[in-house]
């Protein structure tokens, strides 16, 4: 990455691309899963979703006049191994090539995430993450990205969440593959991290571009039945660590210290752990790592288990705040004090941390005019960009910050019903209309500029 701090925005594959079956792409377990019925809030699927695999040029546009000084995409493992292994689709690989050479001659650099939740339904009927062999497949399939666009990505980012791919794909089942492994869930933890180390080990061997992760962090606040801080028990302070310890701790710990965190005890299934970690995981795994993602969208709030749950803890809205469309309260101090919980845990290990994503949904209805005045979009950014530097000024070294998302677009469980977007989507004609948000950060990247002279 450039020196200096890096403003950006953030998409993903199967949320904006579409064009799922072209040049070869075989099916991830998104496309099963979408076009099962009752799976999404509004029926829809991502088939066509932003069509950026048509209009990339378009998008990358209007990124340059943004101003923005990298995107962050991810790469559909199906457009690259259709089956999850074997030789690279030329077609698959010539998309991102294009993709990539369109940034940089725009003067943006390429952050490429490996796998972000579209894993090859090939390899999900084998086993998928709960099989050892994914993250030897996911090892060569960084191995083939490497040898393709290591030349030209300038961050590798190697999973995006895996807790949330874990604890909504596997758990809850509210995301593809629709698991509901309670029981047994830590194959998928093990599995994914080893995946990560062996893809860093693999693309290490294309040359320098460094290498990092994008975890989904949310600080733990304990809170009562009524969803206040004040009327937190014992039982739900205690509960609140646990949920830390899977949320924050559990794909982190591994990677910058070595080890699993302490406290695994607590959720059912953590004795397999003893035979899922063998000789050599644990150092491919926390390998040192030259930059940490971090997606960042509210607190959870956490109680002590008030019914009967496989989980150690309750999911309890946090009360107090205003909250976004999707209902997630806007907290943007949440994301100073992760950062600074960050530091605080890992001191010297943190490697430098990027923001990969911020952000929320709105209604954005268009006025009359046509224009999407988004000021609470604004407002939300504005406070988490503030964030951003109170723990700058605190000592977390913090290089980047990226919106999710450049684009309205296909937003998993939820459809196209929530909107993320600096450019609103018209989904039935594809029309890109900027947002005022997206007026207010091409002047926040250009004063920053400015004022870095
Ligand atoms: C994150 C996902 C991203 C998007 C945002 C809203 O958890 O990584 O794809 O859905 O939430």
């Amino acid at each position: 990455m450039r020196d200096g701090f890096s403003w950006g925005v953030s998409t993903s594959a199967y949320q904006v691309e579409g064009a799922v079956r072209e040049d070869g792409r075989g099916l991830s377990i998104w496309d099963t899963f979408a076009h099962e019925p009752d799976r999404i809030a509004d029926g829809s699927t991502g088939d066509v979703a932003c069509d950026h695999y048509h209009r990339y040029g378009q998008d990358v546009a209007l990124m340059a006049d943004l101003g923005v000084s990298a995107y962050r995409f991810s790469i559909a493992w199906p457009r690259i191994q259709p089956t999850g292994a074997g030789a690279a689709n030329p077609a698959g690989v010539a998309f991102y090539d294009r993709l990539v050479d369109e940034l940089l001659g725009r003067g943006i650099d390429p952050v490429a995430t490996l796998f972000h939740w579209d894993l090859p339904q090939d390899l999900q009927d084998a086993g998928g993450w709960t099989a050892r062999d994914t993250a030897y497949r996911f090892a060569d399939y960084a191995d083939v990205l490497g040898a393709a666009l290591a030349d030209r990505v300038r961050l590798w980012i190697t999973l995006n969440e895996p807790v949330v791919h874990l604890i909504f794909g596997h758990l809850w089942g509210m995301h593809a593959p629709g698991l509901h492994l309670f029981e047994d869930p830590f194959p998928v933890v093990h599995h994914q991290l080893l995946a990560h180390g062996l893809a860093a080990g693999a693309l290490r061997g294309h040359g320098p571009t460094p290498i990092g992760i994008a975890n989904n962090y949310s600080p733990a606040w304990p809170v009562g039945p009524d969803g206040r801080r004040d009327s937190a028990t014992a039982a739900d302070r205690a509960a609140a660590q646990v949920y830390a310890t899977l949320q924050n701790w559990l794909f982190t710990d591994p990677i910058l210290r070595g080890e699993y965190p302490a406290g695994l005890d607590a959720f059912p299934g953590a004795a397999a752990l003893e035979t899922l970690v063998r000789d050599g995981d644990l150092a491919a795994i926390g390998a040192p790592l030259d930059a940490l993602g971090v997606n960042y969208y509210n607190p959870t709030g956490v109680g002590a288990p008030s019914h009967d749950t496989p989980l150690p803890f309750d999911i309890r809205l946090v009360e107090g705040y205003p909250r976004t469309y999707f209902g997630w309260p806007v907290v943007p101090d949440g994301l100073r004090e992760m950062l600074v919980s960050l530091r605080e845990r890992y001191g010297a290990a943190l490697p430098p941390v990027y923001v990969t994503e911020s952000g929320c949904a709105y209604a954005d209805v268009p006025a009359a005019t046509g224009s999407i005045v988004d000021s609470e979009r604004i407002g939300y950014l504005d406070g988490h960009v503030g964030a951003v530097r109170q723990a700058a000024a605190g000592g977390v070294d913090v290089r980047g910050y990226f919106v999710w998302s450049l684009l309205d677009n296909f937003e998993w469980g939820e459809g196209f019903t929530k909107r993320f977007g600096l450019v609103h989507v018209d989904f039935a004609t594809q029309v890109r209309t900027p947002k005022a948000s997206y007026a207010w950060y091409r002047d926040l990247i250009a004063a920053d500029r400015a004022g870095r002279g």
